[in-house]
């Protein structure tokens, strides 16, 4: 059981990155957080994003419940300027528990309250909020929906990962396929939900084409038959759509899109030796169910497709791509970079700071690429209290727009008031990648079905009673 995370300076970082050759640089000087930028016709006060984070507490209809709008309250006061809302399905049938959040006509004033808490929380401490862009991601889990799996395409690598809790067994290729009709009508419920968010006052929606939820799964559909498999033409279709009808039928609402830029393989624990580094599923090349992922060595990520990709959802009228990559079920070393596995999950199968490189990477790829795109990067929190010092020296070297917080935040919610006052996090409580979260995330035995998610370790007030709950059996 290796342990990587010995870091006690700025220097220790850059030291191990080198050792590695692996590009994570720091610096001292945390101005370039600062700095505002605008995205369409909005100005963002810094370049600091609460990364999208189920809390995985909202009511049985897909409202927000008390947890959730505390954790927004938290977020708004925070002072971070772009809050990223986090996974809310389009359709009941496709959360990904049953406490996800879910916008219909229903649940939206509800949605709309958590929406004014988080902005009123922030004009309390920040005095204002006219430079404050918050928006909601919106979802279909599509393989990953709690109440049964709804495929886009058979995946020889993911299927037999794929549990279907209706029958209580894993899938097989027999396993039935959304049809073509299956897909326009969850787009017509994409295109509803995106009205509704703009109607309560979100500035943008993100159309989630991320860890292989629905849209990220039609993006690796080669094996698909039909208008939406096949080709990168037909895979991109359905979104494609999705933009343009919201480009003419909501004109004002912002359209941002959380993207896989590489997929890869799922990953286990050795069988045989499970507390040694988790190793990939046993594959066959060419693997051709990947996005973003090198056919003949799929341990490789491959950009030619998300690239193209980008650029054409650019020119239909996305402002901001907010990088992201791997599988939370299947790979989450990729999507998040961690010390300790989540319960479900395996040993870091590398050091994580070369997963946390792999992300500044790609994302550089991205924003060199198109660099006057707001890009939003992914996968900080493994720094701990360096992540700031990379963020700085990423945003100044142009390899990124906006530095995104996930875990981070759950952890320590006021990491930019600490850091303005002190010029660093406080570091009593500051996330040390336990994946309690997650482990939180995973838990069903409770009586809606699914523990709500938050930070035991450093929310203990809140989370360490239900973590206590979540472990008793
Ligand atoms: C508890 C939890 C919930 C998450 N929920 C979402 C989500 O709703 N949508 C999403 O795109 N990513 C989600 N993620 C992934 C994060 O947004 C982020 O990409 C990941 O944690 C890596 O960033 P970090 O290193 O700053 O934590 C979640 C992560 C955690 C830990
Ligand atoms: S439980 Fe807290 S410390 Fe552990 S990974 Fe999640 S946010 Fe970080």
């Amino acid at each position: 059981m290796a342990r990587y995370f010995h870091f006690r300076t700025l220097q220790d970082v850059q030291q191990a990155a080198l050792q590695l050759g692996a590009e994570v640089v720091v610096q001292e000087d945390l101005s370039p957080l600062w700095q505002p930028i605008t995205v369409g016709p909005f100005r963002v006060g810094n370049r600091l994003c609460i990364q999208p984070m189920e809390g995985c507490d909202g009511t049985p209809e897909g409202a927000p419940g008390e947890l959730t709008l505390r954790r927004y309250q938290r977020f708004g006061a925070g002072g971070a300027k772009l809050i990223w809302g986090e996974a809310t399905a389009v359709l009941p049938e496709a959360r990904a528990n049953p406490r996800q959040l879910c916008l219909t006509p229903q649940t939206a004033p509800a949605l709309a309250h958590l929406l004014e808490t988080c902005r009123q929380a922030h004009r309390q401490v920040w005095g204002s909020d006219s430079d404050l862009l918050v928006g909601l991601q919106l979802t279909h889990s599509g393989r990953y929906s709690h109440f049964r799996p709804l495929l886009v395409m058979h995946d020889p690598l993911l299927d037999p990962l794929t549990f279907d809790r209706s029958t209580g067994r894993y899938i097989n290729s027999d396993y039935p396929l959304l049809s073509d009709d299956d897909l326009l009508r969850i787009l017509d419920a994409f295109i509803a939900a995106a009205r509704l968010a703009w109607q309560i006052g979100f500035q943008f929606v993100d159309i989630k084409q991320c860890h292989r939820y629905l849209l990220n799964e039609l993006l690796a559909a080669r094996l698909r038959p039909g208008r939406f498999g096949g080709s990168l033409e037909n895979r991109t279709q359905l979104v494609r759509l999705m933009i343009q009808r919201l480009r003419q039928e909501v004109p004002g609402l912002l359209i941002f899109t959380r993207l896989n830029v590489y997929d890869g393989v799922p990953y286990r624990a050795p069988p045989h030796a499970p507390q040694s580094p988790g190793e990939p599923w046993p594959f066959h090349t060419p693997v051709l169910t990947s996005w973003g992922t090198s056919t003949e060595d799929p341990l490789q990520p491959d950009l030619t497709e998300p690239l193209r990709w980008i650029a054409e959802m650019r020119q239909l009228g996305v402002s901001a791509v907010n990088v992201s990559m791997g599988n939370p079920y299947a790979s989450p070393h990729l999507t998040r970079p961690f010390e300790y596995p989540p319960p479900d999950g395996y040993e870091p199968p590398e050091p994580p700071l070369l997963g946390v490189a792999r992300h500044f990477r790609l994302t550089e790829m991205v924003q060199r690429t198109f660099p006057d795109l707001l890009v939003v990067g992914s996968g900080y929190s493994y720094l701990q209290e360096f992540a700031f010092h990379a963020a700085a020296a990423n945003l100044a070297q142009g390899r990124v727009s906006v530095v995104g917080v996930g875990r981070a935040a759950l952890a320590q919610p006021d990491f930019v008031l600490q850091l303005r006052q002190h010029g660093r996090l406080e570091r009593r409580r500051v996330c040390r990648t336990f994946s309690y979260c997650t482990a939180l995330m995973r838990s069903k035995h409770h009586p809606l079905g699914q523990f709500p998610t938050g930070c035991p370790p450093f929310d203990k007030e809140v989370y360490g009673p239900i973590w206590q709950q979540a472990q008793s059996r």
